[in-house]
């Protein structure tokens, strides 16, 4: 029997040796996230013997495809590029053309495996659009590659409630629900975690934690990116589907769970779901969609397509530490600022006490605020007095940011982290049928009647009417303020 501590150790031991098949092994998300990941999970020594078969519908070569990756780790990768790394490395990568079918792909597998054992663990990327996802698994049953396998689903899982009913039943006849995992990067992300650990870590944040201490709580995630080359998937998917129903509920369920008995893939989801479960259904009049201008001539966009490239909208808990409180999500594409914050606004207190102009409440309420890029940012911005006579106060906060300690070059990329779990079996960050099914049916209401994308110019924040839909509260974005170094 292994104790606590020598659990959490296995958990970080690297996993078995693994042959990886990543479908969609040229697209964009093998090519920024998925390939630079997986080679520095390897250079950084987290898998044993590892392969790395890439398919798409594309012909390549394996020396082709080589190039490829290398191109892509030079691109995306992090930290230095070493020659030594990626001989290593490329050694591991061969490709097979997804159109020869499933006993080619078969055949490529055993090749893999024959070079690390037979006993080695499969692991199947799905790197793919929903719409292709059903065909990869029948492909992965056709070949006889579900035996010691886990598959590794992208999201979006559907395009609304029926498609990922019908897609979780699909899957559940080839694999058993303890061998899929659907991902979501966003929970793989340090500072999403790091809400986890700060919520429920400390004595100080959660008895604060509820509509009696918290007014409203925002997460917003502006990118200055367009769609650059998705074209024809965002138009199939837009923001809502593919940041919203995805990351933006996951990061809210992080947000709103109750402390779960332990930290383990079931007690975590049991939280999770009944958050989802709490949430009512997305009222189309608490919701404003946008079109940045020029969307039409993006390669890959239907003639007077009428998705959304962004996205506001207000989300109801309606649970006994929520009821109340509006939970405000925006996202969207070619605005003014990237970045991925999430705010928690504090009920304001009475500000009687103070003198006229002293500047309390001047500055908005007091905010916990969470950035979860990289540097995995804190904010506490609270009132204090300006130095000096009389009694005035000013805005201040108190800064934690990542890059000060001591330990942050161990950190992993969201994906990184989160192949290194799949291959662990560890499914405390992934997503369940049941969770995906709830999530699509909250956004029911709005997939059914979605109100008319407002044009925005590109390098704006997006339509006004978003204003209006969070009065008379204020978007934190942009900041007042910048971060401190
Ligand atoms: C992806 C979306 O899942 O997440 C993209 O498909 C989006 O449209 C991206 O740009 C954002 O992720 P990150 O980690 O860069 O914030």
């Amino acid at each position: 029997m292994i104790g606590p501590q020598d659990a959490a150790a296995d958990r970080i031991a690297p996993p078995d040796p693994h042959v990886v098949v990543l479908f969609g092994a040229s697209g964009d998300l093998a090519r920024r996230k998925l390939l630079p990941g997986l080679f520095h999970l390897d250079r950084a020594g987290h898998l044993s013997d590892c392969r790395v078969v890439g398919t798409s519908l594309e012909a390549m070569s394996d020396a082709e495809f080589r190039i490829l990756a290398r191109e892509a780790c030079e691109q995306f990768g992090r930290g230095r590029f070493d020659e030594e790394e990626w001989d290593r490395f490329e050694r591991r990568l061969s490709w097979v053309d997804g159109s020869l079918g499933p006993m080619a792909l078969a055949d490529a597998v055993s090749e893999a495996e024959a070079e690390i054992g037979e006993r080695s663990r499969r692991l199947h990327y799905l790197s793919v659009p929903p719409a292709a996802a059903a065909q990869v698994i029948r492909t992965l049953a056709d070949a006889g590659l579900t035996e010691r396998s886990r598959v590794v689903m992208e999201k979006p899982f559907g395009t609304d409630l029926a498609s990922a009913r019908e897609l979780n039943a699909m899957v559940h006849e080839v694999f058993e629900e303890d061998q899929v995992f659907r991902i979501d990067h966003f929970l793989g992300k340090e500072a999403a975690l790091n809400i986890l650990a700060l919520r429920f870590a400390n004595g100080l944040f959660e008895p604060i934690w509820s509509r009696n201490f918290i007014d409203h709580v925002q997460i917003d995630v502006p990118e200055t990116l367009t769609v650059e080359g998705r074209g024809s998937f965002y138009d199939a998917t837009g923001a809502f589907r593919d940041m919203v129903v995805t990351h933006l509920f996951q990061v809210l369920a992080f947000v709103a769970m109750e402390p779960p008995v332990e930290l383990a893939p079931k007690a975590i989801t049991v939280e999770k779901e009944k958050v989802f479960r709490s949430m009512k259904g997305i009222r189309p009049r608490d919701v404003v969609r946008g079109q940045y201008e020029g969307y039409h001539d993006e390669p890959g966009v239907e003639p007077g397509s009428g998705t959304e490239t962004f996205i506001a909208l207000e989300c109801r808990i309606d649970n006994w530490r929520w009821s109340g409180v509006p939970f405000y999500l925006r996202t969207g594409k070619g605005l003014a600022e990237g970045a991925r914050i999430i705010s928690i606004a504090f009920r304001e207190p009475p500000k009687s006490m103070f003198p006229e102009g002293s500047g309390v409440g001047l500055k908005g309420p007091d905010h916990l605020t969470f950035d979860l890029d990289e540097s995995s940012r804190i904010s506490l911005s609270y009132y204090g007095k300006r130095p000096g006579p009389g009694m005035l106060v000013d805005k201040l906060s108190m800064q934690f940011s990542l890059n000060e300690i001591e330990t942050q070059g161990d950190t992993l990329e969201a994906y990184e982290r989160l192949i290194r779990d799949a291959m662990g079996g560890d499914h405390t960050l992934f997503n369940t049928a049941e969770g995906i099914e709830e999530l699509w049916n909250t956004a029911a209401p709005m997939l059914e009647d979605p109100p008319e994308a407002i044009v925005y110019p590109r390098g704006s924040w997006g339509p006004v009417e978003m204003h209006d839909l969070i009065a008379p509260h204020r978007w934190r974005l942009p900041f007042q303020r910048r971060w401190r170094g």
